[in-house]
């Protein structure tokens, strides 16, 4: 019986171990020169003013929404097909989420569904570039002169995503991305921010560093938390940098390889990139109505993924009040139904992938005389 295909797993090696035991040697573990060095790598790899590297995303999300002073009687809109971080650090913050629909062929914010959701109270828009493709930002940025709120770019997923020739994250106000174990780049837990604007900067650095403006100093102007990031997961993620192309190409190539190869199957679609992005294929995902193709390739012991659960189906959101919905949600239901995440790790070997592609074709030529 074939080995189990994963769909995703991170990419380390000896290069992770390099700086790792460089950290570990000198014993400085607590954030210190590797961070700083990392947060110069994104500050170059997104043009962006500034960087802030935090223990994770979700808690960088909450940090941006306080910097952005986002808080009780606020509104942030949120698209419905997203993880769940997104809506709850806006929660977190004492806002209330309002949901918005996808578009159905890019799956990030149906910005034409925007429009009639942006009220007296909407104090921020969340486009989140899910699956590594950019959202509209210029359609969102447009909707501003009805009425001014912050955009807080949700780009957990995409490191390495431009929009129009910008990098995504720091082209609204406030950006980040997530550094989790299944992401493009990895650094086990932790996400790095980025903006352009120097106050939303020395707001989330205090908020990160219990309301002070650098370690060392115990009188506290603010009330802040603890979201630093370690020396050791700097190491990881500059090792991860250094691998950043090579990421992005293998993983495009995985892609033209799945399109090339299933695209004549009527029964796919796959999902298109926004106008004028350029997209990084983190996970490559088809559009599939028939139920059957997962279990199918279960069965053949590959390992795929659904999408999202829709937030407005969310059990935890079901009787709470902060959470808006209005109007439906055709469109992230679809997705969640039909979606299908192909294995998409770096390290996918040819054999496999062959094998993957022929047993997706050997499903639809039985189904053929099945229907
Ligand atoms: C779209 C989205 N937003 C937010 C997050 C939260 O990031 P983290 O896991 O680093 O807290 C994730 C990560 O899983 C995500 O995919």
């Amino acid at each position: 019986m074939k080995k189990n295909i994963l769909q995703i797993y991170p990419w380390i090696n000896d290069r992770e171990l390099y700086y790792l035991k460089k950290v570990i040697k000198s014993t400085f573990v607590t954030e210190n020169k590797y961070t700083k060095l990392l947060e110069d790598k994104f500050k170059k790899l997104t043009n962006s003013r500034y960087a802030i590297s935090v223990n994770n995303w979700t808690l960088g999300l909450f940090a941006s929404l306080k910097s952005l002073d986002v808080g009780p009687g606020d509104e942030v809109i949120v698209p419905d097909m997203t993880f769940i971080a997104s809506s709850n650090a806006v929660l977190l913050a004492g806002a209330k989420v309002v949901l918005c629909d996808v578009d159905p062929e890019t799956l990030c914010l149906d910005t034409k569904k925007l429009h009639p959701l942006i009220n007296s109270r909407t104090k921020a828009v969340m486009p989140v570039h899910l699956y590594g493709n950019s959202c509209d930002l210029d359609a969102i940025k447009k909707l501003r002169k009805k009425k001014n709120f912050f955009i807080i770019e949700d780009a957990a997923q995409a490191v390495g995503v431009k929009y129009k020739g910008k990098h995504v994250g720091p082209i609204g106000d406030v950006g980040g991305f997530s550094f989790y174990g299944n992401k493009l780049i990895t650094t086990g837990e932790g996400g790095m921010i980025v903006t352009n604007n120097k106050k939303i900067y020395d707001s989330i650095y205090s908020l990160k560093n219990h309301g002070r403006k650098k370690k060392g100093i115990f009188i506290h102007n603010k009330i802040g938390y603890n979201f630093m990031f370690t020396e050791l997961q700097a190491a990881m993620g500059l090792a991860q940098v250094d691998k950043l192309k090579k990421i992005i190409r293998s993983k495009l190539n995985l892609y033209n390889n799945y399109n090339k190869e299933l695209k004549s199957i009527e029964q796919i679609k796959f999902v298109k990139p926004t106008q004028k992005s350029s997209r990084v294929h983190w996970f490559t995902n088809i559009l599939c109505n028939n139920s059957r193709l997962r279990n199918f390739l279960k069965k053949k012991n590959i390992q795929t993924r659904r999408a999202f659960y829709p937030l407005h189906m969310q059990p935890c959101y079901k009787n709470n009040k902060n959470i808006i919905k209005k109007g439906k949600f055709p469109n992230s239901i679809n997705v969640y139904k039909n979606l299908i995440s192909l294995p998409s790790a770096v390290q996918l070997n040819n054999k496999d992938l062959k094998y993957i592609i022929k047993s997706i074709k050997v499903f639809f030529d039985n189904d053929k005389f099945r229907s």
